[in-house]
């Protein structure tokens, strides 16, 4: 399979420019099998062959590696840490420093179900809270269509499952069969197209500075090769305030701790920059 794998990628590159390398080989050979056995083929000579003739199968292959699955409070432990402790904390300090907004940024936010899952417990906070600060969030996304998605903020019936009868009537308008993310939280939300993998911005055009207190890049790096994965981190910490929480998938924790993150909660996969003894 690691012979066809390189064939494969390196056709890809020259059919189509995608440089698909940068995906763990794990990832690439499971994305393979599963195109030989949508194809029917009966080895792997055979589904090189018909990649090299159908330029619709080089399309599919490629598509199967994008991944845009996601979720409303995705992760369940997470979104109560951040609720319970992280974000009240977090808006008190800065509202006691006279600052001017909390800032958070969602690096891949697919359809944009984690952005404004992260606004729905922002706005729930200023409501009962003592330091109503403003908040604003950066989602992007890599794919024009998922940022043509999150910004739309319309979701089937099936999508708003993991949220309670309580937000989706206080943060939604029901629309036929879909709900409708509300203007209050759509107004806090900036979703914008931005490659994490791109050498030219250190952080997101619309964020103009960075200086983010809370940045999500969740089910994303294990997609990646080591290389990948830490170039992804270092743009971050480029971007990120001194004090700043970082969230991944639970399957990512691991890259966390090696890149020298500390984990802030036992297994949360929210973590914070080491800091470094003097
Ligand atoms: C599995 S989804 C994760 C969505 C969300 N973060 C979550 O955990 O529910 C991965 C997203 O990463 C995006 N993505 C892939 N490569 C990217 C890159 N180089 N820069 C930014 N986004 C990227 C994909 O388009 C996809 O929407």
């Amino acid at each position: 399979m690691e012979s066809l794998l390189s064939e494969v990628v390196s056709y890809v590159l020259r059919e189509s420019g995608d440089d698909i390398s940068k995906y763990d080989n794990s990832f690439l050979l499971k994305s393979l099998e599963k195109r030989i056995t949508a194809k029917g083929v009966h080895s792997k000579e055979e589904y090189l062959s018909l990649l090299i003739s159908s330029k619709e199968e080089c399309l599919a292959l490629n598509e199967s590696l994008s991944i845009c699955y996601s979720e409303f409070f995705r992760n369940s432990l997470t979104f109560a840490y951040l609720e319970k402790l992280i974000l009240p904390s977090l808006f008190s300090s800065k509202y006691k420093l006279k600052q001017k907004e909390v800032r958070i940024w969602s690096a891949a936010c697919a359809s944009g179900q984690e952005a404004y899952s992260l606004a729905i417990l922002c706005e729930e906070l200023i409501e009962t809270s003592t330091s109503p600060l403003s908040y604003r969030i950066i989602a992007t996304d890599i794919d024009p269509e998922q940022v043509e998605k999150a910004e739309k903020g319309v979701y089937s019936t099936d999508l708003v499952g993991n949220v309670n009868l309580k937000r989706l009537h206080n943060y939604f308008v029901k629309h036929g069969s879909n709900y409708i993310i509300s203007k209050q939280i759509k107004n806090r939300v900036f979703v914008s197209q931005f490659d994490l993998l791109s050498k030219d911005a250190y952080c997101p055009p619309s964020s103009i500075f960075g200086d983010f207190d809370i940045v999500f890049c969740c089910n994303l790096l294990f997609y990646f090769k080591p290389f990948y994965r830490k170039s992804i981190l270092k743009k971050i910490t480029k971007c990120i305030s001194a004090d700043a929480y970082l969230v991944t998938g639970e399957t990512e924790r691991a890259f966390m701790l090696e890149f020298g993150f500390t984990e802030v909660f036992p297994n949360s996969a929210i973590f914070q920059m080491t800091k470094k003894e003097k």
